[in-house]
């Protein structure tokens, strides 16, 4: 019991300090990232691989992507729009770009219509901060 308590405490205080890209990553627990990789599979894997190395498909491969420049894939057919993405990926902006991907990136190439469930969002985006 105070276990949890202290946790509950000293974990939100651990992510306002470290306040990095992959602050989300460190919230993340296990079953969280086992949920994303099912949302993963579900929703995403048509077009993209997550395996480290795996190839890029309709879409570029996804292993290491929290941290990475948009639009970095070499090899990939990236539209403008998201070749000129400067800031790297955190979770928050991969959770709001599969939200609405038109409205995140317009213009991107990405056919995927948005991912409404604000759990798996956040669970799938677990799923990819995890592989590194
Ligand atoms: C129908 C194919 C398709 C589906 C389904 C799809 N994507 Fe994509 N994705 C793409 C394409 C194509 C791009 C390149 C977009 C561009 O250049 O504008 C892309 C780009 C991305 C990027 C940017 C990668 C980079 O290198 O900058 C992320 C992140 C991403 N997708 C995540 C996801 C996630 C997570 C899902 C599932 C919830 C998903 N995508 C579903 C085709 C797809």
């Amino acid at each position: 019991m105070s276990t949890v308590v202290s946790s509950k405490f000293v974990v939100p205080f651990l992510l306002a300090a470290l306040a990095s890209p992959l602050a989300l990553a460190e919230d993340c627990a296990a079953p969280q990232r086992q949920q994303g990789e099912q949302v993963f599979a579900r929703d995403c894997a048509a077009c993209h691989s997550a395996q480290k190395d795996g190839p890029t498909l309709m879409g570029p491969n996804l292993h290491d992507v929290v941290g990475r420049t948009p639009g970095s894939v070499p090899g990939a057919n990236y539209s403008q729009a998201m070749k000129t993405r400067q800031a790297a990926w955190t979770a928050q902006a991969i959770g709001a770009f599969i939200a609405q991907p038109q409205a995140a990136v317009p213009g991107t190439y990405m056919p995927y219509a948005g991912l409404p469930d604000a759990g798996e969002r956040q669970s799938v985006t677990c799923f990819l901060a995890g592989l590194k």
